[in-house]
């Protein structure tokens, strides 16, 4: 008999899905709520604090599945079926029979944990629990939980319908049907998984925040942000590190190198002027079509 790899759940343990929780409404958890309804054909819920922020993430999931349409890639009716199946509401007793929720708010430790500890009131004692918090300690997140074992990182990269991995984050209490349950989600989902150690960043955004970090500090240390990007962009990189800055969202890039700095004060840098940056919004100047036509005069005003 063949035996698994070291480190794979054995696949067998995995729970069946028949509907997905998602806690949070922002781009991101709209991202992969769209990826969970088209790849595993289950009802979704999603939640925020208020019907507004619902609102936008159904709002966001219906203009994808437009464009997914009007692309070719789906028909009328699976448009139609895909949108019966999203629901978006404040009331988590939806959760309840779901059987895998996932967590992508704010990137505080405190909220996470007392989303956790919340949620935990609602959903089965079977649900899995999975976070998609790109750097914080999943460990610490479950804290709370009184069943820590079901809690599994489940990482996204931006934009989550191109990108093609997820960290699966294995805490040291991750039990192996979780484990298992998330290996054959992020399969189903058509991503490759990684098992990864539950340490600050993980693998990939340690390794992005060394990149971030660097090009942030030769800013904040006199380089000019046009001189960075166009001395980095010849390397074939598919976007400069303001670009990508940009897209995982500055209020997310800075909090990702403070954990980082936090954990590795000698390894890693933190930026004020990023933390500046991310109240102003933008660091890019763009065309109405969303092109980047050089550095907005106000970022560079900032740093
Ligand atoms: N949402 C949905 N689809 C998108 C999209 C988005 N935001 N951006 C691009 N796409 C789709 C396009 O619609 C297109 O689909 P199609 O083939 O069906 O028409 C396809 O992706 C390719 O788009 P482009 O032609 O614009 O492709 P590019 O060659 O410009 O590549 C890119 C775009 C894939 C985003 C590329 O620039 C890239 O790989 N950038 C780096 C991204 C990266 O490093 N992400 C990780 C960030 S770290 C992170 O997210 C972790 C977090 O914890 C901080």
């Amino acid at each position: 008999r063949a035996k698994r790899p070291a480190g794979a759940p054995d696949k067998k343990l995995a729970r069946p899905i028949t509907k997905v929780g998602v806690i949070g409404a922002g781009l991101m958890a709209s991202q992969f709520a769209l990826l969970f309804v088209r790849r595993l054909q289950v009802p979704v819920v999603i939640t925020d604090l208020d019907q507004a922020r619902v609102d936008k993430g159904v709002a966001y999931i219906h203009g994808e599945i437009a464009t997914l349409q009007s692309k070719g890639r789906i028909t009328a009716d699976e448009g139609n079926r895909l949108r019966a199946l999203v629901t978006g509401t404040t009331d988590k007793s939806n959760f309840s029979d779901a059987d895998w929720v996932i967590e992508a708010v704010f990137e505080e430790l405190g909220v996470k944990q007392d989303v956790f500890a919340e949620i935990e009131n609602y959903v089965s004692p079977e649900a899995i629990l999975a976070t998609n918090t790109s750097s914080l300690s999943v460990e610490k997140i479950g804290a709370k939980l009184a069943h820590p074992e079901r809690l599994v990182g489940f990482h996204f990269f931006n934009p989550v319908a191109v990108m093609p991995l997820i960290e699966v984050v294995n805490t040291p209490q991750t039990n192996e049907t979780t484990l298992s349950t998330a290996m054959v989600i992020a399969g189903k989902l058509r991503k490759n998984a990684v098992i990864t150690r539950d340490t600050p960043g993980f693998v990939v955004n340690r390794i992005l925040a060394k990149l971030l970090g660097e090009a942030m500090h030769a800013v904040d240390t006199g380089t000019p942000f046009e001189v960075v990007d166009g001395a980095i962009a010849p390397f074939g990189l598919p976007m400069t590190p303001f670009e990508l800055l940009e897209l995982v969202g500055l209020k997310v890039g800075a909090h990702v190198l403070d954990t980082h700095h936090a954990a590795f004060p000698d390894r890693f840098f933190e930026s004020d002027n990023l933390h500046k940056l991310a109240e102003h919004g933008k660091i890019l100047e763009r065309d109405a079509k969303g092109k980047v036509t050089g550095f907005d005069k106000t970022a560079k005003k900032i740093v």
